[in-house]
């Protein structure tokens, strides 16, 4: 579904060039779960960034359901094929709960009603009850903003979920939550989820996982190759 091919993205300094990203290879399949896990600096946001379209690589591919993103209009990219999650600042704060999932549908000009309609029962698939549809993102806790924030994700028509440290604030049930929202939409609903992470509880979920050390992937494979590579 997403295939990165030899990629190199240098950040340019007064002083010196940052190589951020030194020749990172990796596939994203749909239909699972992957995470990108590494200490920070080590590269993780900038190839989200990348993967987003919000940027562009110094050097390399990022071929995106069979197409370059270099020869795709990126703004269409952005609202067509992917969803991005962060980790705070996900959420209108002047907007409702079901104002925020239908944003999107509105920027794609679906209808009001079936619009509402959506909104609704992806609240629903987040686990959130409809009294939580006029509340203000700053009425909830942070687990459920998340969740808000997923549900309005759902409401795009990419089947590729980027999310950057989604749970990084976000307590140990809350964090499980979560994943799991991120899993199943993964395994029955045949997402693209990619987390980046430096947390390796939740790259322990994943079905595969890449390991970024200084730009380069250091490690990719299941959590259980990883366990077994880290004991030899
Ligand atoms: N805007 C920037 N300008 C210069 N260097 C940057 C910038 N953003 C990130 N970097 C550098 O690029 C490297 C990778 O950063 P980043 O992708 O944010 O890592 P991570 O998300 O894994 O913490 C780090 O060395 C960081 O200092
Ligand atoms: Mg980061």
């Amino acid at each position: 579904m997403i295939e990165v091919q030899e990629l190199h993205y240098s950040y340019p300094s007064k002083y010196q060039i940052v190589e951020a990203l030194c020749g990172v290879n990796c596939i994203f399949e749909s239909g699972k779960l992957y995470t990108v896990i590494g200490k920070s600096g080590s590269g993780k946001s900038t190839l989200l960034s990348l993967l987003s379209g919000l940027d562009v690589p110094t050097k390399g591919s990022i071929i995106a359901e069979g197409e370059n993103l270099l020869d795709l209009n990126r703004d269409q990219y952005r609202r067509n094929k992917i969803a991005v999650i962060y980790q705070n600042l996900n959420l209108f704060p002047l907007l409702t709960v079901l104002e925020n999932i239908m944003y999107p549908m509105r920027m794609n000009n679906i209808p009001q009603k079936e619009a509402l309609e959506k909104a609704r029962s992806l609240l629903k698939k987040v686990d959130l009850s409809e009294t939580y549809e006029n509340k203000l993102p700053s009425m909830l806790s942070g687990g459920e903003q998340q969740r808000v924030a997923i549900a309005r994700a759902l409401g795009m028509p990419g089947k590729i979920i980027l999310a950057d440290e989604p749970t990084g604030n976000l307590d140990t049930t809350n964090t499980e939550n979560i994943v799991q929202i991120l899993l199943n939409l993964a395994h029955e609903l045949n997402y693209c989820v990619i987390i980046v992470t430096h947390d390796f509880e939740i790259a322990k979920k994943s079905d595969r996982f890449y390991e970024l050390k200084n730009g380069s992937v250091i490690f990719s494979g299941t959590p259980q190759e990883y366990l077994f590579h880290r004991m030899v």
